[in-house]
């Protein structure tokens, strides 16, 4: 593994995360949600800022960016992280992803 990749932690390949799929790894103790949305990748913490409540378990749209978290109905845009839809009013964490010879990466860069 080369340097610039040694803080990172490994998603899975290209092809493997095609358009409206989604995946959850970990980086430490942080879940990381990384989506594809048509063709552009965003990661965001796999948590819900109402409460203690997975994102991924919910669904993604990929015309609005946005994802539901399945509890009380929050929405999250995953591009900005936004709160965008009540009970939730504080952002999601969202982290980089990168992409180096067709696998994805991504960390907790906080
Ligand atoms: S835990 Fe997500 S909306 Fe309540």
């Amino acid at each position: 593994m080369s340097d610039d990749l040694r803080d990172w932690e490994f998603v899975c390949t290209e092809a493997e995360l095609l358009p409206g799929e989604k995946k959850t790894v970990w980086h430490g103790d942080t879940p990381i949600l990384v989506v594809n949305l048509d063709g552009d990748y965003y990661a965001v913490e796999d948590q819900c800022t109402h409460e203690d409540f997975e994102l991924s378990a919910g669904p993604v749209d990929q015309e609005t960016g946005l994802i539901e978290c399945v509890f009380h109905g929050a929405k999250f845009d995953l591009r900005t992280g936004a709160a965008t839809c009540p009970p939730a009013y504080t952002p999601v964490a969202t982290f980089p992803v990168k992409v180096v010879d067709g696998a994805l990466w991504t960390r907790d860069n906080r």
